[in-house]
C-alpha cells in the first residue's frame, strides 16, 4: 500500500453507531432556552420536530446505534473514499501529507445526504407525511428531496433567492427527486410576504428560508420540519465521516496534525472533527479548523449569545455566535456558507479553545480550487474550497518550517452544480469582500435584549 491513492473501506467495516461529543465536552453545553431564558422542554419543539429526533437532540450518550434502514440507504455511496493528494502535495513542493475525505460521492454530491437519510427515515417511523425545509446552496434541498423520495414522504424545500436564481440546476434536482422547490422569500407564507412587501430585490438568507419552512410545518400536523445542519441531531449524524476517516488512516498508519471543515452551520466540519476532538479531549495532539469566508465571520468576529436559528425569532434561542438573526449576507459564491449563527456544539467547542476559527476571502478560496482541481481533477463546491484553502496554507507553512505534517480535510461536495461561480472567477467578477464593522453592529443591535449564555 505504499503508493496507495485513496483508502477505502469495505461495505462491512462502515461504522454502525454515531458518535455524540455533548457526552465528552469538559464542560456542557448551555441549553436552548425561551425568551423568558429558561431552558425549553421537548415538548415545545414537539410541533416542529419527530419526538424520536427531538430526543436524539438532548441525548447525552456517547454512541448512538445507527438503525439498520438507514445503514442500508448510507451504503448507496458510504464508507465513501479517502485520498491522499499526492498531486497537489507536489505541485506545493511540500513535505505535508494531504488527505482529503470525498462527501462528493453521494448522490446529491456532497455530506448533507448523511443526516437527509437519517431525519427522513426517523420523520416516517413518527408518522409524518410531509417535510418542509430550507436550503442556501441547492445541496441541503437535494439532499432531502433523494431522502424522502427514498422513504416515501413528501418534501418543500424553500430556496434562498440568490442560489435560486444561481443554481437553476439544482432546483432540476430536487424535482427528478420529487421535491418541490419555492424561491424565499416567497408569497406562500407570512414572513416571506412581510419581508418581500419590504424589501422586494432582497436576496434572501438562510434565516428568512428557515422562517418560511418551519411557518408551514407548524400549521400541518403531518408535516415537519428538517434542519440540514447547526442542531446537535444533525451534527450526530455526520460524524459517520470522521469516524471512517480515523479507520481509514489507521489503515495507512497514520494520524492527523490538523483536521480542517469548512463551516457554514457546522454540519460537515463536526461531522469530520468531532471524532477527532473526542481523541483530542481525551489527550491526543490535534489542531482542529474552522474555516468560514470573511463576508459570513460567524466564528471569528460574531459575540456567543442566545439568538434564534431563522429571521422571524420562530425557533428557540441557542447559545451559539451569531452575527445576529437579521444579517442578510453578501451574495459571495459559497452560498452554504452564509448563516448567521453556527452549530451550538461548535461554538462550544470553540468557547472551550478545542476549535481554531479562522476565515477566508472568496478570491483565495477560488484560486484554491482551481489548483485543487488542476492537481487532483474533482471540481470542489465553493464552500468546499475554504477547507482546501486553509489546507493549502498548511501545506505551505510545513515547507516553510521544513516540517511533516499530515493535514485532513473534509471534501464536502463537488462543485458541478456551482460552476456559475467558477465563469464569474474566470471572468474576473469576484472580489473579496470583508463584513464592515458598521454593518455588523447593525444586524448585531437585533440582539439587545436577548439572555446572554452563562
Ligand atoms: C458542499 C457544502 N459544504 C459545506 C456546506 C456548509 O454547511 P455545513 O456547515 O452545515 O456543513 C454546504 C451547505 O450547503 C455545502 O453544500
Amino acid at each position: 500500500m505504499a503508493n496507495y491513492t485513496k483508502i477505502l473501506l469495505r461495505e462491512d467495516e462502515m461504522p454502525r453507531q454515531w458518535y455524540n461529543l455533548n457526552a465528552d465536552f469538559p464542560t456542557p453545553m448551555p441549553p436552548p432556552v425561551g425568551m423568558d431564558g429558561q431552558p425549553i422542554t421537548p415538548e415545545a419543539l414537539a410541533p416542529v420536530f419527530p419526538m424520536n429526533l427531538i430526543e436524539q437532540e438532548m441525548c447525552t450518550d456517547r454512541w448512538v446505534d445507527i438503525p439498520e434502514e438507514i445503514l442500508g440507504m448510507l451504503r448507496i455511496w458510504r464508507p465513501s473514499p479517502l485520498y491522499r493528494a499526492r498531486r497537489l502535495e507536489q505541485a506545493l513542493g511540500t513535505p505535508a501529507k494531504i488527505f482529503y475525505k470525498n462527501e462528493g460521492v453521494s448522490p446529491a454530491g456532497s455530506h448533507k445526504p448523511n443526516s437527509a437519510v437519517a431525519q427522513a427515515w426517523y420523520n416516517k417511523q413518527f408518522g409524518i407525511k410531509r417535510l418542509c425545509t430550507e436550503t442556501g446552496a441547492g445541496q441541503w434541498g437535494s439532499a432531502l428531496s433523494f431522502a424522502c423520495k427514498l422513504v416515501g414522504i413528501s418534501c418543500r424545500v424553500f430556496m434562498v433567492r440568490i442560489s435560486f436564481d444561481q443554481k437553476p440546476f439544482r432546483q432540476m434536482m430536487m424535482r427528478t427527486w420529487g421535491g418541490e422547490c419555492v424561491a424565499s422569500p416567497s408569497e406562500l407564507t407570512e414572513t416571506g410576504r412581510r419581508i418581500l412587501a419590504e424589501n422586494p430585490s432582497t436576496p434572501g438568507s438562510l434565516g428568512i428560508a428557515i422562517s418560511e419552512a418551519i411557518e408551514q410545518a407548524v400549521q400541518d400536523p403531518e408535516c415537519r420540519y428538517a434542519l440540514g445542519s447547526v442542531l446537535n441531531h444533525v451534527m450526530l449524524h455526520q460524524t459517520i465521516i470522521g469516524l471512517e476517516t480515523q479507520k481509514q488512516l489507521a489503515q495507512v498508519g497514520e494520524y492527523p496534525d490538523v483536521v480542517i471543515g469548512c463551516a457554514g452551520g457546522g454540519s460537515n466540519f463536526a461531522g469530520m472533527a468531532f471524532p477527532f476532538i473526542g481523541d483530542k479531549i481525551a489527550g491526543k495532539q490535534v489542531r482542529i479548523l474552522a474555516i468560514e469566508p470573511e463576508a459570513c465571520p460567524t466564528l471569528t468576529r460574531a459575540p456567543y449569545v442566545y439568538d434564534t436559528g431563522d429571521c422571524a425569532m420562530m425557533t428557540p434561542l441557542l447559545p451559539m455566535h451569531s452575527l445576529g438573526h437579521t444579517f442578510v449576507p453578501e451574495p459571495i459564491h459559497a452560498g452554504g456558507l452564509r448563516y448567521h449563527g453556527m452549530a451550538p456544539m461548535v461554538s462550544h467547542g470553540v468557547q472551550l479553545g478545542l476549535i481554531e476559527p479562522q476565515s477566508i476571502g472568496q478570491m483565495e478560496c477560488y484560486q484554491a480550487a482551481v489548483q485543487f482541481a488542476h492537481n487532483e481533477g474533482f471540481i470542489p463546491a465553493p464552500e468546499t474550497s475554504h477547507a482546501i484553502a486553509s489546507a493549502i496554507r498548511e501545506a505551505q507553512r510545513a515547507k516553510e518550517e521544513g516540517q511533516e505534517r499530515t493535514i485532513v480535510l473534509n471534501w464536502s461536495g463537488h462543485g458541478l452544480m456551482d460552476l456559475t461561480g467558477y465563469q464569474a472567477y474566470f471572468d474576473g467578477k469576484l472580489a473579496d469582500y470583508a463584513l464592515p464593522e458598521e454593518m455588523m453592529a447593525r444586524s448585531l443591535s437585533a440582539l439587545e435584549g436577548l439572555p446572554k449564555p452563562a
